[in-house]
């Protein structure tokens, strides 16, 4: 199962993370992915300073912003 943590802190709010995660979620059903991906929403991941919203996979910590969050999943998760 890859896991995927979406941060809602604010700073990542701010940044669009509800983009991010609708995304996501919309690409996990067009590809029929309930069982292999676990999606969910975190608290700050303590990466605030970053550009773009921090996302993890499988524990790694990303900076994405919400326009890229489709090529994102694209290369890592298609
Ligand atoms: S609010 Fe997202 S890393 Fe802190």
């Amino acid at each position: 199962m890859t896991e995927i943590r979406v941060c809602i802190g604010t700073s990542c709010h701010l940044k669009g993370s509800y983009n991010v995660l609708q995304t996501f979620q919309q690409l996990i059903e067009e590809h029929r992915m309930h069982g292999k991906v676990d999606l969910r929403a975190s608290f700050c991941m303590k990466n605030c300073n970053q550009p773009g919203v921090t996302v993890s996979l499988n524990g790694e910590k990303y900076n994405i912003t919400a326009e890229k969050a489709y090529a994102f999943f694209k290369e890592n998760l298609l």
